[in-house]
């Protein structure tokens, strides 16, 4: 690799605005798994990860809920390679298990207009799953469409398009440990 390439830093780039530090989100995702432990407890839920932008957050969380559970991922298509939603939603990877029966846990990165997350809920509902709750580790709450509960709720944030901790703009920042607002999409 060459020199340049190694001298720009990806974690502190300009275009990028903290918002949540990588100490505040470990503190947060480790309250939230406590409180999924002591509400599952005697039960073993299945968490279903929503690829992709879930994987950090599912990783942490896990480690944190002191029971034995199930992890399984979906992948749903929503904003292709833009920021804004095309409010189509369809399934790109499906469970590999079924879900009949069991308590379900959806883990997702962010709740936006809700649609992904309508769209999941019903859908595993309509499997026969004994119960479905939501784990989300942001809510940009403003742009709701459609009412969706979020039982464990990270944080609340404004209507900005944000990237890091697996949460990504056309791939790009997925890899930064913390959560920032992305500035200009266009830079
Ligand atoms: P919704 O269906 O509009 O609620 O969108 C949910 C999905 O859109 C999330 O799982 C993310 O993949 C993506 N998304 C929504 N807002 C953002 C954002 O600010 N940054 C990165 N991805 C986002």
């Amino acid at each position: 690799m060459s020199s340049s390439a190694t001298a720009l830093s990806e974690f502190s780039n300009p275009n990028l605005e903290p918002l949540f530090t990588a100490e505040q989100i470990q503190t947060r995702v480790a309250e939230m798994g406590a409180e999924i432990a002591r509400d599952y407890a005697g039960g073993t839920p299945l968490l279903v990860g929503v690829l992709k932008g879930a994987y950090i957050f599912l990783s942490d969380l896990v480690r944190s809920i002191d029971l034995r559970l199930g992890v399984e991922f979906m992948a749903i298509s929503s904003y292709g390679m833009g920021t804004r939603s095309s409010g189509e939603v369809r399934i790109v990877k499906d469970l590999d298990v079924p879900v009949e029966g069991r308590d379900i846990l959806i883990v997702e990165d962010i709740v936006d207009t809700g649609l992904t997350l309508s769209y999941l809920i019903a859908s595993l509902h309509g499997r026969g799953a004994k119960s479905v709750r939501l784990a989300a580790l942001l809510d940009k709450w403003e742009r709701r469409e459609r009412e969706v509960t979020i039982d464990y709720c990270g944080f609340r944030i404004p209507d900005a398009f944000v990237v890091g901790y697996g949460l990504d703009f056309a791939e790009r920042y997925r890899n930064l440990p913390y959560v920032a607002v992305l500035k200009d999409p266009n830079a």
